[in-house]
């Protein structure tokens, strides 16, 4: 065996004891992540993310580290909520990764709306924002898909009662994390409007 195959072998079996360390590190914090989703949350947001009820956001599909960064919020209590604050207490960083991951694994498929007439409103704000008073379309920042990014959320496939629930807090300042964009947004809308892209974006 030559010297250079030798150190090239050497560096192949250590390239593969890395990614073996890797997958079952990712599978460990899987497992974790079931294990306290199955313990607590599923109560509320369901086993795979879909949720019990209209109270309580759906997860599935939801951007990891949007996911990660609103458990780290609540836990800081930047982000005000009675029903999440005692659910965070002992999560570490780590754990709010993973369920993060956990989640975002899972698929959301999208309910029809139940008032059409009213999601059409809503997709036109969503596409176009309202030129009279000012309301920006949500699609610059949240995505044609309304998928959003690592750090904008997910939209799409959400009960209409949450999303509506959260304009009015963060117009109200009631949702006390990063709220300036979205409050100088929501301060535009009429409660119409608020509903209407709500609705929309349920069936989405
Ligand atoms: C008793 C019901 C309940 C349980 C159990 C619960 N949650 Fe929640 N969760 C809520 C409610 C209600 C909200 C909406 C936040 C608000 O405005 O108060 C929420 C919001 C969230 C959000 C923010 C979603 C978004 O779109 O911004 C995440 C993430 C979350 N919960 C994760 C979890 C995790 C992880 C667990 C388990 C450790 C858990 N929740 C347990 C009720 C619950
Ligand atoms: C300039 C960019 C921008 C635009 C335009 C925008 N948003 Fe947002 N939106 C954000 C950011 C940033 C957040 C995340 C705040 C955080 O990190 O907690 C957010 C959060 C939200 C949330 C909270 C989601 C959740 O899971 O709790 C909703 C609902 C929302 N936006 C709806 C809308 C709607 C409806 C429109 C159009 C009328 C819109 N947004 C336009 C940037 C934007």
């Amino acid at each position: 065996m030559t010297k250079q195959y030798a150190s090239g072998a050497r560096w192949a079996a250590g390239m593969a004891l890395a990614c073996f360390a890797a997958g079952a590190a990712a599978q460990a914090d899987e497992a974790r992540a079931r294990k306290i989703v199955s313990g607590v949350c599923f109560v509320c947001h369901g086993a795979e993310g879909e949720s019990s009820s209209e109270q309580f956001p759906r997860l599935a599909g939801q951007n990891s580290e949007y996911i990660a960064k609103q458990l780290d919020n609540f836990k800081s209590g930047k982000r005000k909520s009675t029903a999440m604050s005692s659910m965070v207490e002992k999560l570490t960083p780590d754990e709010m990764a993973a369920l993060g991951k956990y989640f975002e694994k899972m698929a959301a498929p999208a309910q029809p709306p139940k008032d059409p007439a009213l999601a059409a409103v809503g997709g036109y704000i969503y596409q176009h924002g309202n030129r009279y008073s000012g309301v920006p379309a949500c699609v610059g920042c949240h995505g044609p898909a309304a998928l959003g990014t690592a750090t904008l959320p997910r939209l799409a496939g959400q009960f209409a009662h949450y999303t509506e629930a959260q304009l009015k807090l963060f117009n109200k300042r009631e949702r006390t994390n990063d709220n300036a964009v979205m409050h100088a947004i929501t301060e535009k809308m009429t409660a119409l409007e608020m509903a209407a892209v709500a609705e929309y974006l349920s069936g989405k």
